[in-house]
């Protein structure tokens, strides 16, 4: 399986266009140190590809990686859908960008479908643009990506509940039919030719033993790297809420999630969606030594990852 690093920043990137602070200044500075919204994409087969989170930045993501470019007939893309872990907007504004395509399959929790439904009436804005095709995503237990169990390509995906935090905009909203309450999920992505298996979990308000067993035989994981520390947001001001509070464990601490990153086997285990308040934003950070020496990256932007 092959997964791209389309971004790798939590809601408004670095820089945010609204924020001076040090994280932001220095990414303004020195483009190198720019973090899109976090995303990636997974190839399906030869030439077909999966975005993980349609971001704000999905059109400049796309150009800046040439296996999602189209061709070579005209409107031939190798985008074959969106695979969604929540309904956030950092992980949905994407979706309208794609509205130049006949149609769009998006993969999402019945959850996540309703806020975009309903809180955000995705469908009926883009529907004299373009079709939307939902699809369920499972979760209990493994479903094939495309097609059949039999005829289906080579992808399952499963999705973990890893929190019920709703998206602000979808707070009164009356919920899924049947209770659905996948607000947020951790996906469970494996090649059933060779049993390789990613776990990518941009956002983790908590980590349940469903979650461990996910992970164990997992090859790489890419999980929520929001905050360094569960005071971090409270203390550069960019809310008055713990980073538990606002449904992302923190990186150290108590219950931090480096500790558990530690224990897992899998041969890579990256932090994504990061803050730009984080002070992994820095590439000299002494947090990215200290990380290192547990095994643990912090994923970079345009980032190859072969399992
Ligand atoms: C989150 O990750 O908690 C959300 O994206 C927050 C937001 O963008 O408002
Ligand atoms: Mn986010
Ligand atoms: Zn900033």
């Amino acid at each position: 399986m092959r997964l791209l690093v389309l971004g790798t920043a939590a809601g408004g990137g670095v820089p945010q266009w609204n924020c001076a602070c040090p994280g932001c200044a220095a990414a303004r500075a020195e483009p190198g140190r720019r973090r899109r919204h976090a995303s990636i994409a997974v190839e399906a087969g030869a030439g077909r590809w999966y975005i993980v989170n349609a971001t704000p930045d999905i059109g400049e993501q796309i150009e800046e990686c040439g296996p999602l470019h189209p061709g070579p007939e005209r409107r031939a893309t190798p985008v074959a859908g969106v695979i969604l872990t929540d309904a956030e907007l950092d992980h949905t504004l994407g979706l309208p960008r794609l509205r130049e395509a006949d149609g769009v399959r998006i993969v999402a929790t019945g959850a996540v479908r309703s806020a975009l439904s309903a809180g955000l009436r995705l469908d009926r804005v883009l529907a004299p643009y373009t079709r939307l095709t939902w699809t369920d995503l499972a979760l209990t237990a493994p479903e094939p990506l495309e097609g059949g169990p039999l005829e289906g390509g080579p992808l399952e995906v499963q999705g973990i509940r890893v929190s019920g935090k709703r998206p602000r905009y979808a707070v009164e909203l009356p919920g899924a039919p049947g209770g659905d309450d996948a607000w947020v999920v951790a996906l469970r992505i494996r090649d059933r030719r060779d049993g390789r298996a990613v776990v990518y979990a941009p956002a983790l308000g908590v980590w349940p033993d469903e979650l461990d067993r996910a992970i164990k035989d997992a090859d790489c994981v890419l999980v929520d790297g929001t905050f360094w520390d569960d005071e971090e947001p409270r203390r550069t001001g960019c809310s008055s809420r713990t980073s538990t509070e606002m449904g992302h464990l923190p990186i150290t601490g108590p219950g931090g999630t480096a500790e558990r990153l530690a224990d897992v086997p899998a041969a890579r285990r990256l932090y994504t969606h990061l803050n730009n308040t984080n002070p992994l934003v820095d590439p000299d950070d002494a947090g990215h030594r200290r990380l290192a020496a547990s095994g643990i990256e912090v994923a970079r932007e345009r980032m190859v990852i072969e399992l």
